[in-house]
C-alpha cells in the first residue's frame, strides 16, 4: 500500500554545511501491517515520515500509494492523494487553536466527503474512545499536551485512511493513554490499514508486525520484530 524507493533528503545547516538526513531509504508497508520505526533523536525519523506523507519533497527517490507513483504528481495532485489516502499524526499535533477538539477532528472530513451527521457522530465516538468525551467542546489551549495528542490521533483516523503515519504519537502520554492510542493504531492495521509509527517506546514493538531502526539515514531491521498476523 505504501512503498518508497531510494529516498534521499539533505538540508543545509545554518553554517552552510550539507546535512544528509535520509540517505537511500527503501520501505514497504503492506495493508494490515503496523511497522514501527525507532532511532536516536535527530536521526531523521520525522524527516522520513514527512517525505512518505508528501509533506516535504524528497531530493531523490519515489513514493507509491496503492500502486500510484505519487511523487510523479504535481503539488496539487499530491495534496489530493494525501487527503484521500493518508492520515498523519504530527509530533507537534498541529491542532487549530480557534477550533474545538471536535471541530479539529472534523477537519479531516472537510476535504473528503464533507461533515455529515454520521461523520459528526463518529468524531464524537472516537473522542469518547480515547477518554475525551467531556473535552469535545474544549479548545486546544484548554487541553493538556496528552489530550491534544489524542485529538490529533482521532483526526488522523476519522476517514479510515488506507495509510496512517504517526510521528511519536505517544510521546506525551502516560502508559494507560499510550496503550489506548497504540491499540487504536493496531486496530487500524487489523482493519486493513498500512500503519507506520515513529516511536522511541519499547512497548510499541509489542503491537508492531515489524520494527525498523533508522541509523545514519538508512533503515535496518530492528529487534523485537514479531509477526502477529
Ligand atoms: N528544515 C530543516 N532544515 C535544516 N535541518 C533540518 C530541518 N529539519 C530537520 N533538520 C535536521 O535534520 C536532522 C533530523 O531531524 P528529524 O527528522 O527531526 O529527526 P528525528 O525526528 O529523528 O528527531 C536533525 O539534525 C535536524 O536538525
Ligand atoms: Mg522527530
Amino acid at each position: 500500500m505504501l512503498r518508497a524507493s531510494g529516498l534521499h533528503k539533505a538540508y543545509r545547516s545554518p553554517s552552510g554545511a550539507r546535512l544528509e538526513v535520509v540517505r537511500g531509504v527503501d520501505l514497504e508497508v503492506a495493508p494490515g501491517e503496523l511497522v514501527a520505526i525507532t532511532g536516536a533523536s535527530g536521526s531523521g525519523k520525522s524527516t522520513l515520515l514527512n517525505l512518505l506523507g508528501l509533506l516535504e519533497p524528497a531530493d531523490r527517490g519515489d513514493v507509491w500509494l496503492g500502486g500510484d507513483r505519487v511523487t510523479a504528481l504535481s503539488r496539487r495532485g499530491q495534496s489530493r492523494a494525501r487527503g484521500r489516502s493518508i492520515g498523519f499524526v504530527f509530533q507537534s499535533f498541529l491542532l487549530i487553536p480557534s477550533l474545538t477538539a471536535l471541530d479539529n477532528v472534523l477537519l479531516a472530513a472537510r476535504y473528503v466527503g464533507g461533515v455529515t451527521a454520521p461523520v459528526r457522530r463518529r468524531a464524537g465516538e472516537l473522542l469518547a474512545d480515547v477518554g475525551l468525551a467531556d473535552r469535545a467542546r474544549h479548545y486546544p489551549p484548554e487541553l493538556s499536551g496528552g489530550e491534544q495528542q489524542r485529538v490529533a490521533v482521532c483526526r488522523a483516523i476519522l476517514n479510515d485512511p488506507p495509510v496512517l503515519l504517526a510521528d511519536e504519537p505517544t510521546g506525551n502520554l502516560d502508559d494507560a493513554n499510550a496503550s489506548v492510542i497504540l491499540s487504536r493504531m493496531a486496530a487500524r492495521a487489523r482493519a486493513g490499514g498500512a500503519v507506520l509509527v515513529v516511536t522511541h517506546r519499547e512497548d510499541v514493538a509489542a503491537h508492531a508486525s515489524r520494527v525498523l531502526v533508522l541509523d545514519g539515514g538508512r533503515l535496518y531491521p530492528g529487534r523485537g520484530t514479531r509477526n502477529h498476523r
